[in-house]
């Protein structure tokens, strides 16, 4: 069993905890991370075992200010600039490794992932800590990020010491992973909250990993694994939205036992074939409901025989628009459909 921390006044007991080697779960801006000493290795193992994670993806290290960096990296100015316009917030950058980190964190690695958020309960919790914590999210491996404590109970509870539940997470999807490449450049790993529009504010060139072609070695190691995935196979549908409305109401009407993940105006046609991620053009709800919307769909194929989950492909327009992309495509293992 684990504890269930409810209570902010209660987060000296979350920060013993990692100070002695065990996980806590904590809530952050983005999603829920599973966190211990990112100075423990034994208790960085636990992590892994606890999540079932493969050992060759790093981790990130949490700090309550990213000043903190220093104790266990190399930065430089570059970080510094990112740092004041983004840090707390959603943002990881990847810089040099010190020795006092232990390689079960950067996956034996010469770099770590640095973030700071900016959610209160999590910089409260490390602050107390005294100690930068490692923390990947708080699913198990393969299954979406959790956005709630609810989720992380799920797949989590009795495979950790505590659990702080700080409510549902603001963003809902993973903080955005950037790679300092030079004294005025960055190559985003994984997008997030944080555009590429955004850093190019602060940074001369901003450039993005593309996909990896077969063979090819990622630089962002968990950009390889197949991710957020959903137990039923989804499917990008890819037209004009008339298109693909009248598309799924083909698959309800042959028998197919289908689930469509849709936007407001289409979900009540749709009835209990439907989840709504929000508005149309509402992206940040979007992004906000993703990941419960694909629990969500686990859940009702846990009731119903659920043959294919449908959704629109997602505009790439700029943007958070990038980082939804990111994410489905992966849930859907890249089949897209024409219509
Ligand atoms: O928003 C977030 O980033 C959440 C919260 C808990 O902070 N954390 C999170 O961690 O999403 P995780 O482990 O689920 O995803 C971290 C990603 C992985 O794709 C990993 O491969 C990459 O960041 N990563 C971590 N350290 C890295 C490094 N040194 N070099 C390249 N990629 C790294
Ligand atoms: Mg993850």
């Amino acid at each position: 069993m684990n504890t269930l921390i409810t209570d902010g006044s209660s987060l000296e007991r979350a920060a013993e905890i990692v100070k002695k080697g065990g996980l806590v779960i904590f809530p952050t801006e983005t999603v829920y991370g599973l966190g211990a000493s990112a100075y423990d290795a034994d208790a960085v193992y636990k992590i892994f075992e606890a999540k079932r994670r493969p050992h060759d993806n790093p981790l990130i290290v949490h700090v309550s200010d990213p000043r903190e960096a220093e104790f266990f990296s190399y930065t430089n100015a570059l970080y510094y600039r990112l740092a004041r316009a983004f840090m707390p917030g959603p943002l990881t950058l990847i810089l040099k490794k010190r020795e006092n980190i232990p390689p079960e964190v950067t996956a034996g690695g010469d770099t770590v992932g640095v973030r700071c958020p900016s959610h209160p309960v999590a910089r409260e919790f490390i602050r107390l800590a005294g100690v930068p914590v490692a923390a990947p999210s708080a699913n198990l491996s393969g299954r979406p990020s959790p956005t709630t404590a609810a989720h992380c109970i799920e797949d989590m509870n009795g495979r950790v010491d505590a659990i702080i539940d700080g409510g549902d997470c603001e963003f809902g999807l993973e903080s955005t992973v950037a790679l300092i490449t030079g004294e005025d450049s960055v190559k985003i790993l994984r997008p997030g909250a944080v555009t590429a529009e955004a850093l190019s504010c602060v940074c001369g060139s901003v450039t993005t990993a593309e996909g990896l072609s077969p063979g090819e070695t990622p630089l962002s190691p968990g950009m390889k694994y197949r991710h957020y995935a959903p137990r039923a196979p989804l499917y990008l549908l890819d037209g004009a939205r008339e298109n693909v409305i009248s598309y799924v109401e083909e698959k309800l009407r042959s028998g197919e036992r289908c689930l469509f993940l849709c936007y407001d105006a289409e979900a009540e046609a749709f009835g209990g074939a439907a989840i709504s991620l929000g508005g149309e053009d509402d992206e940040l709800l979007h992004a906000h409901r993703l990941f419960a919307a694909l629990r969500e769909t686990d859940d009702y194929g846990a009731e119903h025989e659920l043959d294919a989950i449908y959704t629109y492909m997602p505009k790439r327009d700029g943007g958070i628009s990038a980082a939804i992309y990111n994410r489905l495509i992966r849930a859907a293992d890249h089949t897209v459909i024409k219509v």
